[in-house]
């Protein structure tokens, strides 16, 4: 079965030229599908073929400065938009936000990719972590059709840290998230780098995976694309 694995540049390159030709070295590999999301100033110039967003607004257009929003990516033929990422929700995101964000990215046929993780604690204590995430879960997709939305389980701790959550725990979660809201992709994020990834994508329930840093260095990135 074909993984779901999106690179999250957030916040680099600072050039246009750097965005292109860090691009062309990443592989246009048929062993997974593949997700780009570079920060939006750089997505329509970008060539790659599946690209993503790395956050979305809650209107369509209107009197909203500084946002972006799913019509507007929808139009540069945008596939898929991270939502509620932990970064965002430190800048101010809340989860009622997060639930309109994604309401509106599914009514432009964008698949949003909900990441919850956010406040979870070193513990991996699978009853913390899914009392923490069940609450923006419970929240983020609240009357959404929860099987067109991709859940991201990217515990906070493990973000740019080096320190990953184990696949074992990760299963377990993934498990928990399909069966209490009826999603059907679950992906795991967290300093995960191409000695790591396997881990991860050999458990059944962890349908792919979201990488930060490793997806900003091409050899790195396309070892974990192609596994
Ligand atoms: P790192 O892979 O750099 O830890 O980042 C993970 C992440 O936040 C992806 O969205």
């Amino acid at each position: 079965m074909k993984k779901l694995i999106i690179g999250n540049w957030k916040l680099n390159p600072v050039s246009l030229k750097e965005a292109v030709k860090l691009t062309s070295l990443i592989e246009k590999t048929k062993k997974n599908t593949v997700v780009l999301c570079p920060p939006h100033v750089f997505l329509s110039s970008v060539k790659y073929p599946n690209l993503g967003a790395q956050d979305c607004f809650w209107e369509e257009k209107g009197a909203f400065t500084g946002q972006v929003s799913p019509l507007q990516l929808k139009n540069f033929k945008i596939k898929y938009v991270l939502v509620g990422h932990s970064e965002r929700r430190f800048a101010g995101d809340d989860d009622h936000m997060v639930n309109a964000k994604i309401r509106l990215a599914l009514a432009n046929n964008i698949v949003p990719v909900l990441c919850v993780g956010y406040k979870t604690t070193v513990l991996q204590d699978d009853m913390e972590v899914t009392d923490i995430i069940k609450n923006q879960l419970d929240l983020g997709l609240a009357g959404l059709e929860a099987e067109k939305v991709v859940v991201a389980y990217e515990p906070v701790w493990a973000i740019g840290s080096g320190k990953t959550a184990t696949p074992d725990h990760t299963e377990k979660i993934a498990l928990f998230i399909k069966n209490r809201y009826g999603v059907e992709k679950v992906l795991y994020g967290g300093s995960v780098n191409p000695s790591n990834a396997q881990g991860f994508l050999a458990q059944r329930n962890v349908d792919g995976l979201l990488v930060g840093g490793a997806s900003l260095v091409p050899s790195y990135f396309n070892k974990i694309i192609n596994l």
